[in-house]
């Protein structure tokens, strides 16, 4: 027994000179002071040594268990300390290389029109509403006082849809009539005014659909929809509002005016005009000579269309407006084709960071 106690000592001292890292160490630990490791076999041996003989070889155990615990620790030190070395070494940075490029995004001119509308009219108290872009003839056009054999119901302008190619919720749109993608966010008007009494302050921006599509038409375009109806309003609410809406968007010395002009669902209805921001209403190329951009219709929310929705005419009244997002994009940021604000090209977008 005491010359095996010799032997693993010295078995311990090679082993510890030819260890080179954790793991290795690990494994020569494991092999002597392990459950079944060398050391430990011995001391269950013990059982087996005469009673006289084992105190004294207990000892020499004990010393030897000590012994080795002790060498394997300094290494183990050692070990990780050059470990730690390596890994810094190969973790070090250099400070002084040139960092990677990350290309920073930039908002859609749609985008930054649509909350800046959104933030102006939120202002005056307006709440937002989003309709659904498949409608169907009812809230698109017969709601909104547009008569089956009106124009804007042809199919040269409506993106009819069949129905049967749809799973929809008919809660939702009704039995009234064939489905389609709206042609205007107007009807997000009837919706409002369906499910909620006055009064009523709303703002509806969405994508609408139209089978137009040339050098300044979309097939799918963004409008921005507004709707007040309270009691007592009258066309002198909407001038005052559309005076403070147009110097917010366009500049502070920007006026407007209102033409005479038809929609089906208001009564009257105006085209409006804003001075020309570019000229100061001088003329020139922007506003073709006038002075005066036209940059929305609205008028007063014609009667048949709030007794449609179980709104009194005769206690209520409202205005209406709506504008194209595109339009009013292009005016204000300068841009001379449509075409750029659906082709996604990153070197005009870019441009457009806020
Ligand atoms: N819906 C109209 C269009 O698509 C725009 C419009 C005009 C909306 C007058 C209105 C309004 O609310 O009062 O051209």
């Amino acid at each position: 027994m005491k010359d095996k106690i010799k032997e693993i000592e010295k078995q311990i001292d090679a082993a510890v000179s030819d260890i080179q890292t954790s793991k290795n160490l690990m494994e020569i630990k494991m092999k002597f002071l392990g459950k079944t490791g060398e050391i430990s076999t011995l001391m269950k041996n013990m059982r087996d040594v005469p009673a006289e003989e084992r105190p004294s070889l207990g000892k020499v155990l004990n010393a030897l268990r000590q012994f080795a615990e002790e060498r394997f620790a300094s290494i183990e030190e050692k070990i990780k300390k050059a470990e730690l070395k390596k890994r810094y070494a190969e973790e070090k940075i250099d400070v002084t290389m040139p960092g990677k490029e990350t290309a920073d995004g930039a908002y859609h001119p749609n985008t930054l029109i649509r909350q800046e509308l959104i933030s102006i009219f939120s202002g005056m108290g307006f709440e937002v509403f989003e309709g659904p872009e498949i409608e169907n003839e009812y809230y698109n056009f017969t709601a909104l006082n547009t008569p089956d054999d009106h124009p804007a119901r042809d199919m040269q302008d409506t993106f009819y849809i069949d129905a049967n190619t749809l799973v929809i919720e008919d809660e939702y749109y009704g039995e009234t009539g064939n489905l389609l993608l709206r042609t205007q966010t107007s009807a997000g008007q009837i919706r409002v005014m369906e499910n909620k009494k006055p009064p009523i302050k709303i703002l509806s921006p969405g994508k609408v659909y139209r089978s137009d599509d040339d050098a300044t038409h979309s097939p799918m375009f963004s409008q921005m929809e507004g709707l007040v109806v309270d009691k007592g309003i009258t066309l002198c609410d909407l001038k005052g509002m559309l005076d403070e809406f147009a110097k917010k968007i366009f500049g502070s010395g920007v006026k407007t005016r209102l033409r005479p002009s038809y929609f089906p669902f208001t009564e009257p209805s105006v085209e409006v005009d804003v001075s020309c921001f570019e000229c100061g209403g001088k003329g020139c190329r922007l506003c073709k000579g006038t002075g005066w951009i036209e940059v929305l219709g609205a008028g007063m929310v014609n009667r048949r269309v709030l007794e449609g929705c179980g709104v009194d005419p005769d206690v209520y009244t409202g205005f209406a407006f709506g504008m194209g997002i595109e339009r009013i994009a292009m005016l204000k940021y300068g841009i001379n084709n449509m075409k750029l604000l659906f082709e996604g090209d990153v070197r005009f977008l870019k441009q457009f960071k806020a």
